[in-house]
C-alpha cells in the first residue's frame, strides 16, 4: 500500500509535538498509577504519618498476618532451622512481612562496630572502633559518623534493621561487654549513642537500643535478678536510655535477659510500659533479647512487642491467648502498629534495602579518623611522646601479633575480618592492621624490629639495642563472659616489666575492651589507650605515635588502681547450675536462681570513687595531649535553664582538640555523690587561640529522681560548677543558688 505524502515540515512539526506530548503522557500515567495504589494501598501516601500509616496496613491484616510480625523465625547455627529459614539473609533474626500489602520482611543484624557476620555470608563490613573507644572522642559529630558508615553497610548488605546501640553504663568494669557500650557516665552514654543511632536510623534502617536494662555482668546474665533502686535506675542506668531514645527515636529497644526486681526485663511492666512507653513515650517497639522471652500473657501485657529470634510465645501461643481474650485484641494491634510504625517511621518501606558493595576505602578512612579520636593518651613522660624523626633510629615492637594484626572484641559484636572465613564464637580475632608495618611506614630509614613478647629476655634484648620499645599489650573480651580481674593476661604485666628495665623508654599501646590495672606504670614512660581499634587502629595509634596527629581522647571510664576499689570486689557468681550463655532457654515459668545488689546506687564509675575518697589509676574524663590548655573566666548564670560560658586557650605549641568538662555539685541536701558532668564542649584550637565556650545545662541534669512523686525536682540551693580538663582536674568553679 501506498503511504500518502506528507510535506517534511508537517512531519518535523508532528515529530516535535510527540517529544512535548510523549513525556506529560507518561507522567498521568505514572501518575494515575500513583493515584490508584494509593487508593488501594492509602499507606503509600508519605503526606500520612508513620502512625496514621501503620494503622491503615493494620486494618487491613488477619490474625495471622499480624502474629506473623510479633516473633523471628529463628537464627542461624541455633536450632533446626525453619522451613522459611531462607527467607533470611544470614542475619541475627527476621519478620516475615506481608508481601500482599506491600510490607517487607525485617532483616536484622548485629551492628555493634559494625555490620556482624559479614564473612560468613561470603561479604565484607568495615571494624570500627570498639562503642567504649567511640565514647572516648566525646564527640556527637564522631557518632553520627559512626551510625552512617553502619547504616550504609547494613543496607548495602541486605539488612534493614540494627542490633547496635548498646547503652548500659559501665557499673561493672569486668563486664565482658564493656566495648559494647559507651562507659560508665548516663550523660556522656545517653548522648553519644542518641547521635550514632539518630544518624544510623538515618540512613533508612530501623534503629535499635538494648540492653534494657541493668544487663550490666554476663556471669548468669539470664537467670540474674538485678536489684536495685527506683531513683538510682532512672539516674543512671535508665537516664542513657532516656536521653539516646530522646534524640533519636529508635524503631527499637531491646529488653534484656536478667530480671529486674524481681521481673525478667522482657516481662517487666515498670520497664517497659510505665517507663519506656508512658514515662518517655516511646513510639517503636520492643523486641526480646535473643531468647529472653518467657511468657505469652505475661511478657504481653508487661510490654514486649516482638520475641526473637523464635516464637515459642508470640507465635501459636500468642494466637490462642487472644482468641481466648487473655489478650486483648487491642493488645496485639498496639504490638502490631508499634513494628509497623518504625517499618513506616525509618522509611525502610519508601527507601527499600538495596545489595550493593560496600565501600571498603571510605570504610577505611573513617575508621582511621575514628580511631585517632578515640585512642587516649594516658602518661607522657620524658619527652618520650610524639616519637621525634630525627632522633630514634631503632623501634621495637614488641607483643603477640603486633607484626599482623590488633585484636577485637568479641560475641554477637563481633565484625569479621577480610580475606577469611567467618570468626566462630568466641574466638579471637585478629584484624589485618599491623602496628609493625604502620610504625616502619612512617620512620623510613630507621630500623624497626618485632619481637612477639613469647620470650621475655629476647624481648628485653631488643628493647635494650633500640632506641625506643614499644609493647602492644591486649586484653581479649566478649560476650558471654566476665573478666576474673582487670589484670593483663598472658603475663603481659611481666612482658612489660622486663622491657622496661631493659629501656625505660618504654611506650605501652593498650588494645582493651575495658579499664586495665598498671603495675608497671611508673616504670614506663608512655601510655596509649587505643581500645579496641578496628580495621584500621594500626594507622591511627602510629598517626598518635608520631604526632601527626594530635591526641585529644578522653576516658569515658575510670581506670581503678584494682578490682578491690570497685564498688563489687567480686563479680556476683551464678547459682551453681546455672545455665551458661546460650544454653537453651529458661522455661516459661522459670524465675531467677540468684541476685546482684546494687546498693551503690547512684554511684556508678566517678560518682563511687569520688564519695568513697577512693584514689584511682587514671579518672573518668581524663587524657592528655601534646599541646596544653588553660581555663578562664567561669561565669554561671542560672534561670530557667543555667547557662555557663569559659574560655579556653591553647597554651602549648601544636594545635589541638581540647574537650572541657562541666561538672555540677548539687545542695548537699540532695543526697548526691561529690559531683556528677552535666555538659562538655569539644573544641579545635590552633596553638595560642583561644574559645569563648557558651553551655545551657539541661535541667534535667541537675535533678535528682523524686521516688515519692515519681518525677525529677531540682533540690532548691546552692550548686557548685566546676570545669576543666577532666574530671579530676577542675580549675574553674563557682557557685550560685538555684531555686
Ligand atoms: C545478644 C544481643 C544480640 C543477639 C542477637 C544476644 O545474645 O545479647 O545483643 O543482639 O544475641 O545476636
Amino acid at each position: 500500500m501506498k503511504m500518502p505524502r506528507r510535506s517534511p515540515f508537517l512531519l518535523a512539526a508532528i515529530a516535535a509535538l510527540s517529544l512535548i506530548i510523549a513525556p506529560i503522557f507518561g507522567r498521568l500515567h505514572s501518575r494515575s498509577q500513583e493515584v490508584e495504589q494509593k487508593q488501594n494501598r492509602p499507606w503509600t501516601d508519605t503526606r500520612l504519618s508513620a502512625d496514621e500509616r501503620a494503622d491503615l496496613v493494620l486494618k487491613e491484616m488477619t490474625l495471622d498476618e499480624k502474629i506473623d510480625l510479633v516473633h523471628g523465625n529463628g537464627m542461624p547455627g541455633w536450632g533446626k532451622p525453619r522451613p522459611n529459614a531462607h527467607l533470611g539473609n544470614g542475619g541475627a533474626g527476621f519478620v516475615l512481612g506481608v508481601a500482599r500489602l506491600g510490607i517487607p520482611i525485617i532483616q536484622m543484624s548485629d551492628a555493634a562496630y559494625g555490620v556482624r557476620s559479614s564473612g560468613e555470608n561470603g561479604r565484607y563490613s568495615t571494624a570500627l572502633p570498639s562503642n567504649v573507644a567511640s565514647a572516648a572522642s566525646w564527640d556527637v559529630h564522631a557518632a553520627c559518623e559512626y551510625g552512617e558508615l553502619i547504616g550504609r553497610e547494613l543496607r548495602a548488605q541486605g539488612y534493614n534493621m540494627t542490633l547496635g546501640g548498646g547503652a548500659n553504663i559501665t557499673r561493672e568494669p569486668r563486664n565482658g561487654r564493656t566495648f559494647e557500650y559507651m562507659g560508665e557516665d548516663p550523660i556522656l552514654a545517653g548522648t553519644l549513642v542518641g547521635n550514632r543511632m539518630k544518624c544510623e536510623q538515618a540512613q533508612h534502617v530501623i534503629g535499635d537500643m538494648k540492653h534494657y536494662a541493668v544487663n550490666d555482668q554476663e556471669s548468669g546474665r539470664n537467670e540474674v535478678d538485678s536489684i536495685i533502686s527506683k531513683r538510682a535506675l532512672r539516674e543512671s542506668d535508665l537516664l542513657a536510655f532516656e536521653i539516646g531514645i530522646g534524640i533519636s527515636n529508635p524503631g527499637a529497644v531491646m529488653c534484656s535477659y536478667n530480671a529486674l526486681n524481681g521481673d525478667y526485663a522482657c516481662e517487666n511492666k515498670y520497664l517497659l510500659t510505665d517507663v519506656l512507653k508512658k514515662a518517655w513515650g516511646f513510639k517503636g517497639f520492643v523486641v526480646s533479647d535473643w531468647a529472653g522471652t518467657h511468657s505469652t500473657v505475661k511478657a504481653s501485657a508487661a510490654g514486649l512487642d516482638n520475641e526473637q529470634p523464635f516464637d515459642q510465645f508470640f507465635g501459636e501461643k500468642l494466637k490462642e491467648a487472644v482468641k481466648a481474650g487473655k489478650v486483648s485484641a487491642a493488645e496485639l494491634d498496639d504490638h502490631v502498629h508499634r513494628v509497623l510504625r518504625a517499618e513506616f517511621a525509618s522509611g525502610i518501606i519508601d527507601y527499600p534495602a538495596q545489595k550493593g558493595v560496600v565501600d571498603v576505602e571510605g570504610g577505611f578512612e573513617t575508621a582511621r579518623r575514628l580511631a585517632e579520636q578515640s585512642t587516649v593518651l594516658l602518661k607522657n613522660s620524658n619527652g618520650v611522646l610524639p616519637l621525634d624523626r630525627t632522633k630514634v633510629h631503632s623501634i621495637a615492637i614488641i607483643g603477640a601479633h603486633a607484626d599482623m594484626g590488633m585484636i577485637s572484641g568479641g560475641g554477637s559484636a563481633q565484625v569479621d575480618p577480610p580475606g577469611r572465613a567467618g570468626a566462630k564464637w568466641q574466638e579471637h580475632v585478629w584484624f589485618p592492621t599491623s602496628p609493625l608495618k604502620a610504625v616502619s611506614a612512617r620512620i623510613p630509614g630507621a630500623s624497626v624490629q618485632f619481637d612477639s613478647g613469647a620470650n621475655r629476655e629476647s624481648a628485653a634484648e631488643l628493647a635494650k639495642k633500640s632506641d625506643v620499645a614499644i609493647v602492644f599489650a591486649h586484653q581479649w573480651t566478649s560476650e558471654g563472659m566476665d573478666l576474673p580481674n582487670l589484670s593483663l593476661p598472658d603475663s603481659q604485666d611481666g612482658l612489660i616489666e622486663a622491657v622496661a628495665a631493659a629501656n625505660p623508654s618504654t611506650v605501652v599501646v593498650l588494645e582493651t575492651g575495658t579499664a586495665v590495672t598498671m603495675p608497671w606504670l611508673e616504670k614506663v614512660s608512655g601510655v596509649m589507650e587505643a581500645w579496641y581499634a578496628g580495621s584500621k587502629g594500626a594507622d591511627a595509634v602510629a598517626n598518635l605515635l608520631f604526632g601527626d596527629v594530635n591526641p585529644s581522647a578522653k576516658l569515658p571510664m575510670t581506670f581503678p588502681r584494682s578490682e578491690a576499689d570497685v564498688p563489687h570486689p567480686q563479680v556476683a557468681a551464678p547459682a551453681p547450675g546455672a545455665k551458661g550463655v546460650g544454653e537453651g532457654m529458661r522455661p516459661g515459668d522459670a524465675k531467677p536462681t540468684f541476685s546482684v545488689h546494687y546498693d551503690e546506687g547512684v554511684k556508678v564509675g566517678y560518682k563511687w570513687y569520688d564519695a568513697e575518697n577512693k584514689p584511682v589509676l587514671f579518672p573518668f574524663g581524663y587524657g592528655l595531649s601534646y599541646t596544653t590548655y588553660s581555663y578562664s573566666g567561669l561565669k554561671v548564670t542560672p534561670g530557667k535553664e543555667t547557662t555557663l560560658t569559659f574560655t579556653v586557650k591553647n597554651t602549648g605549641s601544636r594545635a589541638g582538640a581540647e574537650i572541657a568538662e562541666v561538672y555540677a555539685a548539687l545542695p548537699a541536701s540532695a543526697g548526691e555523690p561529690p559531683k556528677r558532668l552535666v555538659g562538655w564542649s569539644k573544641m579545635r584550637l590552633n596553638s595560642g587561640e583561644s574559645r569563648e565556650v557558651s553551655l545551657t545545662i539541661d535541667p534535667k541534669y541537675l535533678s535528682i529522681f523524686d521516688e515519692s512523686t515519681d518525677g525529677w525536682k531540682l533540690v532548691p540551693g546552692e550548686y557548685s560548677f566546676m570545669v576543666g580538663g577532666s574530671s579530676q582536674a577542675l580549675p574553674l568553679n563557682e557557685k550560685v543558688m538555684l531555686k
